[in-house]
């Protein structure tokens, strides 16, 4: 069993700059992978389980059942999965393809850490590599012997892209297929649904989602010497139409001014502070955001309904 782990998580000087950044923003959002450290990485497993989101289950079936067709599809190669989280989705693309390696990068590493000894246990013949970092602002690939001359086949699933505006979207995109180096990228996206079931999906009844927005505040208050009450707000998941996105928010009960990141931030009542969007893509939408970063589909896989899909991208020219 080999597994390396390469640590290249930003430093707390780079977390003071992108949330105050963050919070000089109108409406003030900060950088969705702020959300997962180590508690905010478990909050999101257990949302996963939640009966409202069946996003995950969703998509896990739909890798089990066409894992086969998908690895032929998508080739022989090094995996490289961005943003393993609890690493559910990947086991049946693993058990498929049978890769030499396996490359999981996240922004928390003790998900990784976690992630990556559980897989290990059962796919011993894989060598796991971890790169904790944040995906979005990353160069290239580290050097690492175990990738020397490999084909990259990259995997993002869980619609995470949708945590992006769809012009960060696009970016990212285009970085992944800079750092995939001409190899295909699967890519899982949830559609446009009924309003009324994405709003109960990230607003659960048992108060997940909610305890999952509140983590941040307790995250930056923790590491960056923050004094926000979590009394002071209210959570909230509401279906923008015109953006298509859901739109998680933390909204102000009170006037109230808040100290943080070394710096004063006022909310006015009813002030939101913007946690998350999760924007959701029809398959014509996905087409055009991937042939602006220069990718086409060549193919794609979706649930009986049709509301979440597996797409695979391969470079347009
Ligand atoms: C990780 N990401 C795709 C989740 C989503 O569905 O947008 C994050 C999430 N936040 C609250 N619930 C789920």
């Amino acid at each position: 069993m080999s597994i390396a782990l390469i640590d290249l998580h930003p430093a707390t000087t780079d977390l003071k700059r992108v949330v105050q950044e963050g919070l000089q923003r109108q409406p003030r959002q900060l950088p969705a992978w702020l959300l997962y450290d180590a508690a905010g990485s478990q909050l999101f497993a257990a949302i996963c389980d939640q009966p409202e989101y069946g996003l995950t289950r969703t998509e896990i079936t739909l890798l089990e059942s066409h894992a086969a067709d998908i690895a032929n599809a998508v080739g022989s190669g090094v995996v490289v999965e961005f943003g393993i989280g609890n690493a559910k989705k990947v086991d049946p693309l693993l058990r498929a393809l049978r890769p030499k390696t396996f490359v999981a990068l996240d922004i928390s590493r003790s998900a990784l850490e976690d992630s990556l000894t559980g897989l290990a246990s059962q796919h011993p013949a894989i060598q796991m590599l971890g790169i904790c970092c944040d995906h979005s602002q990353l160069e290239g690939l580290p050097t690492h012997p175990w990738l020397i001359g490999e084909r990259l086949i990259g995997f993002f699933p869980g619609s995470s892209l949708g945590n992006f505006t769809p012009k960060d979207a696009v970016l990212l995109l285009k970085r992944f297929r800079h750092l995939l180096a001409g190899g295909p990228l699967l890519l899982g996206l949830d559609q446009p649904r009924d309003p009324a079931l994405l709003e109960a999906a990230y607003d659960d009844a048992a108060g997940v989602s909610r305890a999952f927005a509140f983590n941040l505040l307790k995250r930056l208050n923790r590491d960056l010497q923050g004094n926000a009450e979590p009394q002071n707000f209210r959570y909230e998941a509401c279906w923008q139409a015109d953006q298509q996105r859901i739109e998680m928010a933390l909204v102000s009960r009170c006037s109230q001014t808040i100290q943080l990141a070394e710096s004063a931030w006022s909310f006015e009542p009813n002030e939101r502070w913007v946690t998350e969007h999760s924007v959701k893509y029809t398959p014509d939408a996905a087409a055009i955001m991937a042939a602006q970063a220069g990718w086409q589909i060549q193919q794609r896989w979706h649930d009986d309904q049709d509301q979440i899909s597996l797409h695979l991208l391969v470079p347009s020219n």
